[in-house]
């Protein structure tokens, strides 16, 4: 033990990558539990920007890092990671759960057919074969990395999933596609033989770790309100990214987890479709995006980025059950006056603060904000990093204060810059055993 988990409290992009990233120094692993390469996290350290995907955050710091079961592996992206990684001097020391389905170039394609179909409803999905590849793993076709270790397997189920595919896409949807089976045979016969290395039984691996003592982290990717049971269905995304999500997408046990860590973002952000309460459709909103660099890591596409919304955060620490807040991008807010926090909606002319089931609910929530007083915009954060929290500016700190009094979880890092030296900790997650 510990096992700590780092899940997103909103819509994803919450900078858990920094996070995990920041607290994998005092980690012996880090181990993704859900998702795919539809993640985007990114790291800063001395000016150099990485962004993964797929590999945990903890690479950089030369951690032992898992991709657990949970995972849906793209393999043109995990080469092009591990290569990346190579180039820049490191090594990763990367496991795989033999576990863990793969995401095939068809899954793609059909993610966007299927986003096609679904017209209003489709959740503007980042076309990475994610929900695809989900399906195919519920419905029992689905193409795990130990399959592709062995050619007979591979090539029967392959077979069978290809068939299947070829009538779904010429008949449901009317394209005209032929697959060529043999070149996506290869194509995987040849994946596998890349990671046969690394593919392993994930599961034993981190449980051996935690029964040693080593320190775990277990790295969400995108957010609770994206879960595919807690979130805002149908625009979230295909995987459970809640705390519980690392228990079955890694294989470990629920009395395993010893702590969970919310991550945060000062104000709201969603890349995608559905609805999103206090979205700031004006100048200010503008403001954030640019100041925030709001622009999605997988994709590119502009997020929509909205006032603080605690009713989405409060319902995470429900679900999470959470033990410590790390809020992020404290910095951007800085010259905006006066700031406003979502803390109830009103739904037609009932006053709720919690997220309704029902979509149609959804949409009709009005925020109820409370208005705060904003802090100047010339702020040194690296400064006031390297002195702490007492350093920040007042309203700062009124702003934090109202968040813990509201959510009732202490808040223990703040993150005031991409750096990971622009980090405050307030008080430690785990203690480290150096
Ligand atoms: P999918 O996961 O690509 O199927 O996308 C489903 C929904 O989740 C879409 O609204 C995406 O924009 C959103 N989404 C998926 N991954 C991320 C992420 O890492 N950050 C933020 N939003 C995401």
């Amino acid at each position: 033990m510990p096992g700590i988990v780092i899940v997103g409290t909103q819509w994803g992009d919450e900078a858990k990558g920094k996070i995990t990233d920041f607290l994998a120094k005092d980690a012996d692993c880090v181990v993704r539990y859900n998702g795919g390469a539809n993640a985007g996290h990114t790291v800063v350290v001395d000016g150099k920007t990485y962004k993964f995907h797929l590999i945990p955050s903890g690479v950089l710091h030369g951690k032992k890092v898992y991709i657990g079961n949970g995972v849906v592996v793209d393999p043109d992206v995990l080469i092009d990671e591990l290569e990346t990684l190579r180039r820049e001097g490191f090594q990763p020391d990367l496991h795989i759960s033999d576990r863990a389905h793969v995401v095939f170039d068809f899954h793609k394609l059909e993610d966007g057919l299927q986003e096609r179909f679904k017209g209003n409803l489709r959740a503007g999905t980042t076309r990475r074969g994610i929900g695809p590849a989900y399906s195919d793993k519920a419905a029992r076709f689905g193409i795990r990395t130990a399959d592709l270790l062995d050619e007979e397997v591979l090539r029967s189920k392959l077979n069978m999933l290809l068939g299947l595919k070829q009538k779904i896409f010429n008949k449901v949807y009317g394209e005209d596609v032929r697959f060529n089976n043999k070149k996506i045979f290869e194509k995987a016969l040849q994946f596998g033989k890349a990671i046969s290395n690394y593919v392993c039984d994930v599961s034993s691996e981190i449980n051996e770790a935690l029964d040693e003592g080593k320190i775990v982290i277990f790295e969400g990717a995108q957010g609770t309100l994206l879960d595919i049971d807690h979130g805002i269905y149908p625009y979230g995304t295909s995987s459970n990214t809640i705390a519980g999500g690392a228990c079955t997408g890694v294989g470990v046990g629920p009395k395993r987890i010893d702590k969970v860590v919310g991550v945060m973002k000062a104000y709201t952000s969603r890349v995608g479709t559905g609805p999103v309460p206090t979205e700031l459709k004006n100048d200010i909103g503008e403001r954030i995006r640019e100041k925030g660099k709001e622009y999605g890591t997988t994709t590119g596409r502009p997020r929509r980025v909205g006032w603080l919304d605690l009713v989405p955060v409060k319902y995470s620490i429900r679900v999470n059950d959470i033990d410590n807040l790390v809020i992020t991008k404290l910095d951007v807010l800085s010259g905006i006056n006066p700031l406003k926090i979502c803390v109830k909606y009103k739904c037609e002319d009932i006053i709720i603060d919690t997220i309704p089931s029902d979509i149609r609910t959804f949409e009709k929530c009005e925020p109820i904000y409370e208005e705060l007083e904003g802090w100047r915009d010339n702020v040194d954060w690296r400064k006031i990093a390297r002195k702490g929290y007492e350093a920040l500016p007042e309203e700062a700190k009124e702003y934090l204060q109202r968040i813990e009094n509201y959510l009732k979880v202490p808040i223990s890092i703040i993150s005031v810059g991409p750096e990971r030296r622009e980090t405050i900790v307030l008080n430690r997650i785990f203690e480290s055993k150096k």
